[in-house]
Order: structure tokens, then sequence, then C-alpha cells
């Protein structure tokens, strides 16, 4: 009975909330294990659309339990903002099928406070981030000052530590000359939300052991990207959490070995949103066409993504390191009606050849794409249902791919729709 993990395999938005769907009509949990409402996944279901940011994407179907893990850090106002909007395309949201870990660490208007704050202060070596307090709260938490889902219970365990926090961060604020935030600010935006909350809480470690007893199968659904990773991205612009498959168990509270494949989900080109290295990077007409086919607007922040060729380079280098058994190739239609593709094979950096991104911020600046160049195809890929359906040019493409990542194309994904899938492999479920 194999658990999978879903991971993107680039800088995130590679189009994981649809396989993550595809793949929960045979999984019966879906568990959220680090990121925050940073992270945005599009649903196409039956004509509706769902932006979900926080919430597991097996909310969408019915009968399955969504768990958000201890990893994750929660705005409790934007989650409970997110489960009315749902609710209120039709979804079911109770606290049976919804479980949010009693240990995950909160996020407070102070955290986006200070991010915005910190982002202004870094000018031009701005990060870009979303500005959602997502690694400020991080911060707390490594910090052990932060306030965790199960704080909510005691109002008195709560103002102790918010008293401890606000010590840190008001000396910030002060130091900027900014306005110092008060404890009974923060005290009062989570009393007027600590019953819904708790609501949802439980024991998700726990949780996950029973379904897992029973014979049920998991989805680890990560957010961002391998190279977002805080560890393997490309520090400093990366997000403030472990994105790899690796994190998946401290995550969700599971061992190791509950994570029976992985799947690198993987965009047949490449984008990244806010600042950082990006060596395929196209500031040209074939990255105003890559953007404007591929509707390449961030769905959290709208910020317009950046766009470049497939690096091939990249996705092997977190196949190795993210430990990827199969990748899902997603958005592959838009590169429809190119005459020639290019992949990116090795990095040329002050004149040597690299096979993968060094870790150095000024190597990998400086990288240089090699890229190969391909026969593109004039014949449409959108919605294709069957691999024979695809123009020779566009299999041969795939299958170069998967030659240069060194891991199979278990999936391939042609439209946003549910069914415009092709599966390569329809083993790793069974
Ligand atoms: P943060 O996660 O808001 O701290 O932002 C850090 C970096 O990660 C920025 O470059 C963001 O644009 C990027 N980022 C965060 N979440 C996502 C996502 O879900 N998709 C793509 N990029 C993201």
């Amino acid at each position: 009975m194999a658990n999978v993990a879903v991971i993107g395999s680039q800088w995130g938005d590679e189009g994981k909330g649809k396989i993550v769907d595809v793949l929960s009509s045979e999984a019966e949990v879906v568990v959220r294990f680090q990121g925050g409402h940073n992270a945005g996944h599009t649903l196409v279901i039956d004509g509706v659309t769902y932006k979900l940011h926080l919430l597991p994407s097996g909310i969408v179907r019915p009968g399955k339990l969504s768990v958000i893990g201890n990893g994750v850090v929660v705005d409790p106002h934007a989650l409970l903002k997110e489960i009315n909007t749902v609710k209120e395309q039709g979804l079911d949201i109770n606290p049976d099928n919804l479980v949010l870990a009693e240990n995950a660490s909160l996020i407070l208007s102070v955290h986006s406070i200070m991010d915005q704050a910190m982002e202004a202060a870094r000018g031009k070596g701005k990060i870009g981030t979303t500005g959602r307090g997502i690694g400020l709260a991080y911060e707390d938490k490594v910090a052990r000052r932060g306030i965790r889902v199960c704080d909510l219970e005691s109002n008195d365990v709560l103002k102790e530590k918010l008293e401890k926090m606000l010590d840190h961060h008001n000396l910030l604020l002060k130091g900027w000359g900014a306005d110092e935030v008060k404890v009974e600010t923060l005290y009062d935006e989570l009393m007027s939300v600590s019953d819904q909350i708790l609501s949802y809480s439980g024991v998700a470690w726990k949780r996950l052991d029973e379904v897992h007893k029973a014979g049920k199968k998991i989805l680890f659904e990560g957010a961002q990207g391998h190279f977002l990773d805080v560890d393997h991205g490309t520090y400093p612009f990366v997000t403030s959490s472990n994105t790899v498959a690796g994190a998946a168990a401290a995550g969700a509270g599971v061992g190791p070995s509950m994570v029976d494949y992985v799947l690198g989900i993987t965009k047949a080109y490449t984008t990244r949103v806010g600042s950082g290295p990006f060596p395929t990077e196209q500031e040209n007409d074939v990255g105003e066409q890559l953007g404007t086919r591929g509707h390449e607007f961030g769905t959290t922040t709208g910020r317009k993504r950046r766009c470049g060729w497939f690096d091939a380079t990249l996705v092997r280098q977190a196949v190795k390191t993210g430990g990827i058994s199969g990748i899902a190739l997603t958005k592959l239609d838009v590169l429809d009606g190119f005459d020639e593709l290019k992949i990116c094979v090795a990095y040329e950096i002050d004149g040597e050849r690299y096979d993968y991104l060094p870790s150095s911020m000024i190597k990998q600046a400086n990288a240089k794409p090699i890229y190969e160049t391909m026969p593109g195809w004039q014949e449409t890929t959108y919605g294709a249902r069957s691999y024979g359906d695809l123009p020779a040019a566009a299999v041969k493409y795939v299958k170069h791919i998967e030659e240069l990542i060194e891991a199979p194309v278990a999936l391939l994904s042609t439209s946003p729709e549910r069914d415009d899938t092709i599966l390569m492999q329809d083993l790793f479920l069974d």
C-alpha cells in the first residue's frame, strides 16, 4: 500500500493542486506538512475554480480527511476565511474532515508587519516574500517563542507567551522607529477566532497513525518547490521551510518510511516568482509567450511570474537531493507552436562547466545555461488524454527530459481539468 508525497521540483507553481486532486481519488487522506498561506493551489473541478492556500487539496473531494500538520505555519484568520470561501462554494468542512495539528505554529499579525518591514529594509536585496509573515513565524518557532494552536486552550499561557514574543519584536520595531505592537491587540485578535480554530484542533499524528493502521492511503502535499527549500534552494532567495519530501515526516508527525513514492511536479518549462537566480530566464518574447500562454500570475499575490526554458540540470538536482521517484510533467501544451525548444543541460560558470547548481550565491548568479535545442511541434497537446495523441516531437521532448533528469515521467498533465491527465505509471498508488 503506497503513500505518495507530492512536491514541486522547481520554484513552485508547478501545478501541484491538480495532481494532488487527481491522486486523491485514490488516497483517503491528504496532509499539508510545511509552508503556510504563501502557497496557492488552483483546482478546477466541473468548471468551478477553487483557490486554496492553506487547506489541503483533498478538501474539495467528499469523504476525504484533510490534515494540516505541525510543520505548517497557520494564520488563523486566513484559515477561517478560506474555510468560509470554500463553504460558500458548496464544500462541506467540519472537524470530522479537517484536522489542524494542535502543535502547529501560528502566524500573527505582527509577523506580516515584520515581514513587510524587513523586506522594505532589504531594498534592492529583497527576497520578494509573499509578505504573509511566513518567515517570521518560522523564526519565532525556531527561537522557541512561537505561539501554537494548543496555546489557545489557556488564556493565561497565551498572554504570557505573547508578552515574551513581543518583548523581542517590539525591540526591533522600536529600533526602526515603527509603532510597537500591544499584547492586548494580538490577544484580542486571537480570542476572536480561538473557539473556531480549536474546534478543528486535534492530535494529527495520532489520526495519521490510526488511518495508516487501517490501511488507508495517505498523500503528503508539499507547497512551494525544491529550489525554495531553505537548505537546498537558491539561498537566501528561498522560503523558510524545508520543501523537500524529507520534510513530510517531521512536518506531519510520521516516520520517514511512511512515504513510499515521491512524485516531483515539474512544469515543462520554468517559472519563478520573487527575486533570486534563474539561469534559464527569458526576459524577451519567449518569456512573454510562455507567461501569456501559461497564465503565469501568482495565485497568492497576483504577481507576474518570471518565465524561461526547461532546466534539466536543476530538476536532476531536485531528483537527487529530494529523492524523487518519478515526475508529473505539467503544462506541456504551453509549448505548442514554438519552432524550437531549448533545454538547459549544464551551466557555464566562470569558464567552467557544471552539471549542477552550486550553493554559492555568486556562482548561482553567474551561472549561464548551456542549451540543447530540440524541434518544437505545431499541433495542440491541450487536453490530450493518451500518449498516442501527442505529436512525435512532443513525445521526443518528454523522453529526452526523462533521460536528462534521470527519472521517469509518471504522469502528464495537459490542461487544468482533472480528466486531462495521462498516466504513464499507474503503479504508485497500488
Ligand atoms: P515567503 O515564503 O513568503 O517568505 O517568500 C519567500 C520566497 O518564496 C519568495 O520568492 C516567494 O515568491 C516564494 N514563494 C513562497 N510561496 C510560494 C509559492 O507557493 N509558489 C511560488 N513561490 C513561492
